[in-house]
């Protein structure tokens, strides 16, 4: 049986607490992973102690996060997962037609913030990779759904890629540098760049593709009326799916949240068109971890993500900057949500 090679450079919560509890810097003797634990553990908690406190919304993701995700996906008032399935079902023909011209047969597909492998594995008929590299920071459920696709795809090579590329994109030496790939980024994650970021994001992203393309799912604005409810659903899925962070924080940095202490706010900001999620405190608490603490007034906010939504045309010019060309856009009937396919 082939088993899908598995490279992790992810953390290990329980290294990071105790350097915290010790105070300690990374220590470069220590094995990355360890070290990387660290570092997030370090986010964090600078992120809890600036003012207004801020968490990465990478700290949604771990196996239950990654899993309530999956669960907002279904929801009738999450609609860009499903959108964005009828646009790919609808244009894939054309789409992958673009994306082969660029990479030639047989490319190596690089899947960021993989998940559930679902996506890219509605691919891989008409795209017949060589290879398939699953990047994704929540590890253990990565490695569970690349083993399933595996021996569903025996012929196909598979590497799963423990990763956090929020802040830096580049895979290791060997895993996809023999020539042009498909780097497939699904799900507007893109939005929850800032647009800075984003385009850093964007640059490295070519760099992975090596002359090859980019297929690339993006939100786009439409009324408040129909974004709220997307980002506050009726049965309470987003809710908590935002308060699991409180519980991920706790086994990352060792700090002492209760969840039951804490609302899920969801708003859309038009100025920055954007929808913002918080977790706001139901009455003053203080919350501790080793080496830190924070007191938070009744109502005061943790800012846990942005989702920005984007016009076509300003997407497009992001494209460019990041030295994409021969961009290519298809969307819904209504408008709601684009895939991009832009070559190297
Ligand atoms: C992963 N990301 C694109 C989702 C979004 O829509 O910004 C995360 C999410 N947050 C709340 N619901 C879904």
């Amino acid at each position: 049986m082939t088993l899908p090679r598995f490279i992790q450079t992810g953390p290990d919560a329980s290294a990071s607490r105790q350097s915290m509890a010790e105070g300690l810097a990374p220590d470069p003797a220590k094995n990355p992973a360890q070290n990387l634990a660290q570092n997030l553990a370090q986010e964090a908690a600078a992120g809890l102690l600036a003012q207004p406190a801020q968490v990465s919304p990478k700290f949604f993701y771990d196996a239950l996060g990654s899993r309530l995700f999956d669960a907002i996906t279904e929801l009738p008032e999450y609609y860009p997962t499903r959108t964005e399935a009828a646009v790919m079902a609808q244009h894939a023909a054309a789409m992958l037609d673009t994306v082969l011209g660029a990479t030639g047969p047989a490319p190596t597909l690089v899947d960021l913030g993989a998940g559930s492998c679902a996506k890219a594995a509605r691919l891989f008929a008409a795209l017949q990779p060589r290879r398939y590299v699953a990047v994704d920071i929540s590890a253990d459920y990565l490695r569970a759904a690349l083993q399933a696709l595996q021996r569903e795809h025996p012929a196909v090579e598979m590497v799963g890629l423990g990763l956090d590329f929020s802040t830096h994109l580049a895979l290791p030496p060997g895993v996809a540098d023999d020539g042009p790939a498909l780097v497939f980024y699904p799900g507007s994650s893109i939005g929850n760049f800032a647009p800075a970021d984003a385009l850093r994001l964007l640059q490295q992203a070519r760099q992975v593709a090596q002359g090859g393309a980019l297929m690339i799912g993006v939100d786009l604005l439409k009324p408040a009326s129909v974004l709220e409810p997307a980002y506050d659903d009726e049965l309470g899925v987003t809710a908590a799916f935002n308060l699991n962070l409180l519980k991920h924080l706790n086994r990352v940095l060792g700090s002492d949240f209760q969840p039951r202490g804490w609302q899920h706010v969801a708003l859309f900001n038009e100025a920055a068109s954007r929808v913002e999620m918080h977790l706001q405190a139901r009455h003053s608490v203080d919350v501790s971890w080793p080496g830190g603490c924070r007191h938070f007034v009744a109502g005061e906010r943790i800012h846990t993500e942005n989702s920005v939504k984007w016009q076509p045309q300003a997407f497009e010019a992001l494209l460019r900057e990041a030295g994409f060309r021969n961009l290519r856009r298809w969307t819904d009937p209504q408008q709601w949500f684009a895939v991009f396919v832009a070559t190297g």
